[in-house]
């Protein structure tokens, strides 16, 4: 059994699939940090009995910000930490610390359209086919390796929002099955690569 801390910034819908999935998956959520007061998803976890903690990213150096949650994120001996809609970017410190143990969920199939406004681009570009995916994370923003995607068709009159939540309902399915896989250590990150076993 890995304990599994997430870490997110808003609404937690993914954060609401991996408490939803773990009842029979071979993980359990040990800790949420959120670093914007308010998040959905810190009610979300604390409705579930699952310990929150908010660490405030203001007024801090990204140094300093990392080191408070790498302390707590080992506090509650968590083994894998999942980033779910969380909208700072990690030093490279921090990053190399839980290297092959974070990962990801980014709404493109990666490697396309990294980083933000990805549906506004993805529309504007004329693509048919967007998705999400699943992927470990390295000190380059969307670049780490990818352990899973899911696709989904562009409509014609696709807006980002309608887009948006066609990808988000395939990424609720994806993350639960993707986070099983690390869990279980069924994929690795060995050499820049997702190794699986
Ligand atoms: C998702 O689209 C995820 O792919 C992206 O941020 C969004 C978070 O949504 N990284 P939620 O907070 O999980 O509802």
């Amino acid at each position: 059994m890995k304990n599994v801390g997430v870490l997110i910034s808003g609404r937690g819908s993914n954060l609401g699939t991996l408490i939803a999935a773990q009842k029979h998956a071979p993980y359990r959520i040990a800790l949420v940090i959120s670093n914007t007061e308010g998040a959905g998803g810190l009610a979300r976890a604390a409705e579930a009995g699952i310990a929150t903690q908010m660490i405030p990213h203001k007024g801090k150096s990204r140094e300093v910000f990392d080191a408070e949650l790498d302390a707590a994120l080992r506090a509650a001996e968590v083994d894998i930490v999942c980033l779910a809609g969380f909208m700072r970017i990690l030093s490279d410190g921090f990053v190399r610390t839980w290297e092959g143990k974070l990962i990801n969920i980014h709404p493109s199939l990666l490697p396309a359209y990294k980083g933000t406004r990805v549906h506004e681009r993805v529309l504007e570009a004329g693509e048919a086919q967007s998705g999400a995916s699943v992927h470990f994370v390295v000190p380059e923003l969307d670049a780490g390796p990818v352990i899973a995607q899911a696709s989904v068709p562009v409509h014609p009159n696709d807006s980002p929002e309608t887009l948006a939540a066609r990808v988000l309902e395939v990424e609720h399915s994806l993350y639960p099955a993707a986070l099983r896989l690390v869990a279980e250590d069924k994929v690795r990150l060995e050499k820049g690569l997702a190794v699986f076993t």
